[in-house]
Order: structure tokens, then C-alpha cells, then sequence
């Protein structure tokens, strides 16, 4: 049982992700489109799937913790939501092939800091985009490794802007967007997040 599996009960009752997750959708609904396959890539209990399930066709929702998604699967019975289809995947071992050219829109918070090879995620998931479709990334910027408890399975404290650029250009995703979205405290020590969002 991994981290997330064992905080997936309480994940939602931490006041500071309901307010990310709504300021997040109030940054990125001009991206979506009500006839959109969209992917929530780390969906977790599904903060973000759920909340857009009203502005696109169906959310394709991925994650795999087991725990995490137990909880999504459960508000989508409770609410009988029929456009969120819940997967246990990891696309850092499965490319998802046969879906090539099929989303029209990928959202990924607070989860690219946990995939070591940035590089590879972002041809997948360019792979996975149709011609056009947005890549959507909310995440940390740089921190100094305090933000998790434990650091097991923390790939990257933070990211810079640079560094993401960089990236963004060896698997050829045109910037749109780029800005500081949130700063808040935790534990004492304060975090910015940013938004970033490019096209293929
Ligand atoms: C910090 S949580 C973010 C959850 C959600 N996106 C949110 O904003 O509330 C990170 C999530 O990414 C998932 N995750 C981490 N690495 C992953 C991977 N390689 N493949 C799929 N999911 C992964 C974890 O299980 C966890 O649910």
C-alpha cells in the first residue's frame, strides 16, 4: 500500500486542494470544449475529473493507486456519473498505444513531480494528443524538498519554468500559457504553483 492508497480517505477533506482544484478549473475551462475526450492523468480521487465532467463529452480518468481510485469509483456509483471512465494505469510503464491521436485535452496536477523522466511522459502524452489537442500541467514550482513528508516517489521538488520550456520544445508542444497560478501555505513554509499549458 503506497502513500496515496493510505491518505485517499481523508484526501479531499484538506481544505487548500478544494481551493487549487477550483482555482485550477476557473484557469482552464476556456480550454475545453463540451464535445472533448479529456484525460485527468493522476487523477487521484478524481478533484479534477469530477469537476469538469459537465464541460466535455467523457473524462477518461487514470491513476494507479488503488486506494485513490476506490474513492472516485465510489462518487461516480453514489452519483450515477456516466461520462468519467476510471483506469489503473501507469503511463510511465504502459504508452496506452492504442489510444494514439484520441484526447483532445490531457490535465495532469500536482502529479508530473512524481514521474522521473519528464521527457518521455511528454511524448506520450504528445502521442496520445489529437492534432492540436492541449496539454494542461498544474504543479509546483521549484521547492527545497519540504513539501512532502516523506520524499518516496518524489521525482522532482518543483520545476522551474525553464526547465519546462526546454522541455516542451524537445517534444515540439507550442506554449500558450505559462503563469503563477497559487501560493499557499503548508506547515509553516509557503509553495507557488504555476499553470502551464501548451498545444501539439
Ligand atoms: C498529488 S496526487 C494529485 C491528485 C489529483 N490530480 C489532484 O490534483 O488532487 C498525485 C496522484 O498521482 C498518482 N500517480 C503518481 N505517479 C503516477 C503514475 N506513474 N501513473 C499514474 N498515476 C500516478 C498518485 O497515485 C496520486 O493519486
Amino acid at each position: 500500500m503506497n502513500r496515496f492508497d493510505k491518505n485517499a480517505k481523508n484526501w479531499e477533506n484538506d481544505p487548500r486542494k478544494l481551493k487549487q482544484t477550483e482555482i485550477i478549473i476557473n484557469n482552464i475551462k476556456k480550454y475545453l470544449n463540451s464535445t472533448d475526450i479529456a484525460m485527468d492523468y493522476g487523477t487521484g480521487t478524481g478533484l479534477i475529473a469530477y469537476s469538469i465532467k459537465d464541460l466535455v463529452k467523457k473524462v477518461i480518468a487514470i491513476d494507479n493507486s488503488e486506494g485513490m481510485l476506490k474513492v472516485l469509483n465510489e462518487k461516480i456509483a453514489k452519483n450515477n456519473v456516466r461520462n468519467i471512465k476510471v483506469l489503473n494505469k501507469n503511463l510511465v510503464t504502459d504508452s496506452f498505444k492504442e489510444k494514439k491521436g484520441k484526447f483532445d485535452v490531457i490535465i495532469i496536477t500536482m502529479t508530473l513531480h512524481h514521474i522521473k523522466d519528464i521527457r518521455d511522459i511528454f511524448d506520450k502524452f504528445y502521442s496520445l494528443l489529437k492534432e492540436s489537442g492541449y496539454l494542461i500541467i498544474a504543479d509546483l514550482f521549484t521547492e527545497n524538498g519540504s513539501f512532502h513528508k516523506d520524499n518516496t516517489n518524489v521525482a522532482h521538488f518543483g520545476f522551474s519554468k525553464d526547465f519546462l520550456l526546454q522541455e516542451f520544445k524537445n517534444t515540439n508542444f507550442k506554449l500558450i500559457e505559462f503563469k503563477n497560478l497559487f501560493n499557499f501555505d503548508k506547515n509553516a513554509k509557503n509553495y507557488d504553483m504555476f499553470l502551464s499549458v501548451v498545444r501539439k
